[in-house]
Parts: structure tokens; C-alpha cells; sequence
């Protein structure tokens, strides 16, 4: 056993509360014990002191020695039975009979009773005295006259052998319990308790050194088996991150190196004249185009660990959303015309005013927009629509373009997901709709998607309202 181990704490908890009830117990027993004893021998005291009171009468008056041999023998009997010394007083309190004449030849065993307490014994009370030793004093009255007192006297070494006979019973139990419950409480607590624990904290050592795949398996409903559970769920949602960092990381580094690649690719073949000067101009727009895409990953990585990370401040004012989408088709027209897209735009209200950061809720319509755009083939059909629900504006945007299946439905929203459709489209980096997302998200706002019953996707996004405080007032009024 550990020294300061939990086994070790819980059976130094079990003595101590053992202890402490069994000392309890024993002062319990004692002082009930010594009642008991005191109350059975007054009794028995009460019993002879009458007896040999009555024999004394007798012999009072016969006054002979045959009558004394007679009281000598009663207060024998008495003595024996008693197991107690008895010794008889004159009313001037002189020791005219003992159960043990030869040692009280100096009458030093005679009780010392004070005046007040020789008042009460004169009048008929009797008296006890508990020092070492326990006396029992009962008078002899005759004709409502005192005539002296039997002093019955028990030592308490009696009281005191049973005393520590029973000490010494609950101390030998108390040793048994406590070797026995050592024994019990390590083997049961080591079952239930102290080994699934070490399962858990050598899983968790394992898990700190990397293997992420590391889980536990304790069987047991209490708490135990909580943390046990518990800890399987924080390791698989660890798994999870760890799994997401390593695909992140490969994927970035993925998509940095393809158009590194190219670009190094076609620089070395101009230095090197493999490619022809007329040529030139077309794969420097290659370049360009790659260097672009380039600066919008990078662009979208850092925005993306900016909203996450909560260092991009959003500045949340009054904008209105249908000014925003109208500039936002203006910035894509030139795309949106190239690709011989018909566009509608179905706004509830001429103005809408909505809480949100503009330039992100820009970004937004952007993105979504621009996937819109992307993902409906040439000659589509998309629709930007919005309306209001409560104190919330949701924005629309649908395209008649391809469904999306379950299975992407589910992973468009990760980091560098693309379909294989937009594989083949060089500028994708599959950040657009994660960033989407954590805009929303850090507004408090929400974004999903739909396939609709016929043909296309929605994408909706919510707002809030933008509530001045003059509406507000008339509300109340209201
Ligand atoms: N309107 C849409 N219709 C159909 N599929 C869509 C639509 N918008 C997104 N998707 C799917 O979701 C995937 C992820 O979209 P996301 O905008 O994140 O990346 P991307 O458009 O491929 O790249 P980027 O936005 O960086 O140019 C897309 O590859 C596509 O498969
Ligand atoms: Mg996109």
C-alpha cells in the first residue's frame, strides 16, 4: 500500500471513526455497569441490613451469649453471601460484632460518618458511601429508638475485574473488526474503487503521450463508471480535434504546395527558354492566377483563425440588408453575366435594418452568392429573397442548381471541403462556407441549408432586426 494512498486514507478513516465509537462504547458500558452494580447492591444491602437489624432486636433483648452466637452467625452468612465485611454499632457507635472480628481489633474499619449524615441514620435513614469501596450503613431503630447501625462494606475491586474484563473484550473485538474491516475494505475498495481508477489515470497518462485512441472500460453504474464515461467522451471529442488538426495541417499544406509547385514550375521554364517567348504571356497568367489564389487561401486562413480565436473585433451597427445584396449582385454582375445566370432578387421591403458588422455581412452574401453562382451550371437561375419572422431577417439565397446529398450536407461546413465538382475549379479552397458559419456564429446567428422539393439548394442565414429606440417606445405605448 501507497504510503498516503487513497486505500490507505480510507482505512485510517474506518480506525479512527472505530475508535472513536468503540471508546464511546465502553464509557457507556461502564457507567451502565456501575449503576446497575450500585443499584443491585443497595438492593441486596437494603435486604440484609433489615435482616440482621430484626436479629439484633432479638438479641437485644435476650442480651446472652447464645443469642450472639446466633447474630454472629447470620451476619456470616449475610457476609458471605453478600461478599461483603458487616460489622454492628451500640448506639455510641462501639463494634460489638464483625464478620471478621481479629482485623477490626482497633476499629480503624469503622465508617466515618459525619454529624449530619449520624442525624439522618439516628432518624431511620440509611446512608451509603462510594469511595474504593462501597458501604451500605442501615440503622437499628427499635421502639423509634436508635439503637446503632449495620455497616455493610463491598470492595469495588469486584466492579473493577468485570470493568476491565469488559474493556478488554471490546479492545479485542475492536483489534478483530479493525484487522478484518483492513482486510475487507482493501479487497473490495481495491475492486470498486482503487483499480478502475488506476484504469482511468493510466488511460489518461497514455492519452497525455498521444495515444488519442486510448478509452476505458469500467463496467460499474456508480460514479466510477461516470468519470469512466466521462472520460471517454473528453477523450473522443480530444480524438476528434487531434484527427481535425492533422487533416487541417495536411490540407494546408496540400493546398499551399499545388500552387507553389505550379508557379515554380512555370518561372523555371521561362528562365530556362523550355517555354517559348510568345508563350510567355499566357503562362504568366497562370502564375497570376495562382499567386491570387494563393493570397485568398492565405486570406481566408487568417480570417478564419481570427473569428475563431474571437481577436477579429466585430463592429455591429445599423445597415440595411437590402442595400448590402444590391451592392453585393453589383460587385458579381460581371460573374454573374458571364455565366449567363438569371438572377431574381424578391426583398419583403424596400429597406430593412438589421444589427450586424457590414463588411462581414458582406463577406457573407459573398460567399454564398458566389457558391450560388458557381455550383447552378451556366444559364441557372438564382434568387436572393429575404423575410422577417419575430425579431429576426432571414436572408435566402437559392440556385437550381444540383442537390447536395446527405453526406456533403453534413461535411460542406469543414474546413477545405469540396465536392468533387468544384475539385476541378483552381480558385476553390473550400473555406468559404466555415467562414460563413463562424461569422454567423459569432453575431449569435444561425446558417443552413436545403435542398428544395424539385430542383436546387437554399442557403439561409439569419439576422436580427435593428430596433431604434423610438420603436421601442411606441411598442410599449402600444
Ligand atoms: N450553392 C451550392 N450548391 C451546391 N453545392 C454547394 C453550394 N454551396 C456550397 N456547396 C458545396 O459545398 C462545398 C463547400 O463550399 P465552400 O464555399 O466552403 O467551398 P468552395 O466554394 O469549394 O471554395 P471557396 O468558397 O473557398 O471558393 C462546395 O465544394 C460544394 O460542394
Ligand atoms: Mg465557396
Amino acid at each position: 500500500m501507497k504510503c498516503g494512498s487513497l486505500l490507505q486514507k480510507l482505512i485510517m478513516t474506518f480506525i479512527i471513526i472505530l475508535t472513536i465509537v468503540l471508546v464511546s462504547l465502553a464509557w457507556i458500558l461502564s457507567m451502565w455497569f456501575r449503576i446497575t452494580y450500585f443499584a443491585e447492591k443497595r438492593t441486596q444491602f437494603a435486604q440484609d441490613g433489615e435482616y440482621i437489624s430484626k436479629a439484633v432486636k432479638i438479641y437485644n433483648i435476650q442480651q446472652n451469649q447464645i443469642e450472639l452466637d446466633k447474630l454472629q452467625g447470620i451476619v456470616n452468612m449475610s457476609s458471605v453471601g453478600a461478599n461483603a465485611d458487616i460489622i454492628i454499632t451500640d448506639k455510641s457507635g462501639r463494634i460489638y460484632l464483625d464478620s471478621k472480628i481479629e482485623s477490626r481489633a482497633n476499629g480503624e474499619e469503622k465508617p466515618n460518618i459525619s454529624d449530619k449524615n449520624m442525624r439522618d441514620l439516628v432518624s431511620g435513614a440509611p446512608l451509603e458511601y462510594i469511595s474504593d469501596r462501597y458501604t451500605y450503613i442501615y440503622p437499628i431503630i427499635e421502639q423509634d429508638e436508635f439503637q446503632g447501625y449495620v455497616a455493610m462494606t463491598a470492595p469495588l475491586s469486584i466492579i473493577s475485574k468485570q470493568l476491565h474484563r469488559i474493556y478488554l473484550i471490546i479492545w479485542i473485538s475492536a483489534l478483530c473488526a479493525m484487522v478484518f474491516a483492513s482486510v475487507v475494505l482493501s479487497l473490495v475498495s481495491k475492486k470498486i474503487l482503487i483499480n478502475p481508477l488506476a484504469e482511468i489515470n493510466n488511460a489518461a497518462k497514455r492519452f497525455a503521450n498521444g495515444e488519442v485512441n486510448k478509452r476505458v472500460y469500467v463496467e460499474s453504474q456508480d460514479e466510477i463508471g461516470e468519470l469512466a464515461n466521462s472520460f471517454n467522451i473528453m477523450a473522443e471529442s480530444l480524438e476528434k480535434v487531434e484527427n481535425n488538426r492533422r487533416d487541417f495541417i495536411s490540407n494546408v499544406s496540400h493546398e499551399l504546395r499545388s500552387p507553389i509547385t505550379s508557379i515554380k514550375g512555370f518561372i523555371a521554364g521561362i528562365i530556362d527558354g523550355v517555354i517559348p517567348k510568345d508563350k510567355e504571356g499566357y503562362y504568366l497568367d497562370i502564375v497570376y492566377s495562382e499567386i491570387h489564389r494563393l493570397t485568398r487561401l492565405i486570406n481566408d486562413l487568417l480570417d478564419l483563425s481570427a473569428i475563431e480565436s474571437g481577436k477579429l473585433k466585430f463592429d455591429i451597427k445599423k445597415i440595411n440588408i437590402n442595400e448590402l445584396i444590391r451592392l453585393c449582385v453589383l460587385n458579381n454582375e460581371q460573374n454573374i453575366k458571364e455565366k449567363g445566370i438569371k438572377l431574381k432578387i424578391d426583398l419583403q421591403n424596400d429597406n430593412c435594418y438589421v444589427k450586424a458588422d457590414e463588411d462581414k455581412t458582406m463577406q457573407v452574401l459573398t460567399n454564398l452568392l458566389d457558391n450560388a453562382v458557381k455550383y447552378c451550371g451556366n444559364n441557372g437561375f438564382v434568387k436572393i429573397s429575404t423575410y422577417y419572422k419575430g425579431n429576426k431577417v432571414f436572408i435566402a439565397i437559392y440556385n437550381n442548381g444540383p442537390k447536395i446529398t446527405e453526406e456533403e450536407i453534413r461535411n460542406i461546413w469543414t474546413r477545405f471541403y469540396k465536392s468533387d465538382k468544384s475539385r476541378t475549379n483552381k480558385v476553390s479552397t473550400g473555406l468559404g462556407l466555415p467562414i460563413v458559419r463562424m461569422i454567423l456564429m459569432q453575431q449569435g446567428e444561425e446558417v443552413w441549408v436545403k435542398n428544395d422539393p424539385d430542383i436546387g439548394v437554399t442557403f439561409t442565414f439569419s439576422l436580427t432586426k435593428y430596433k431604434n429606440k423610438k420603436d421601442k417606445y411606441q411598442r410599449r405605448k402600444e
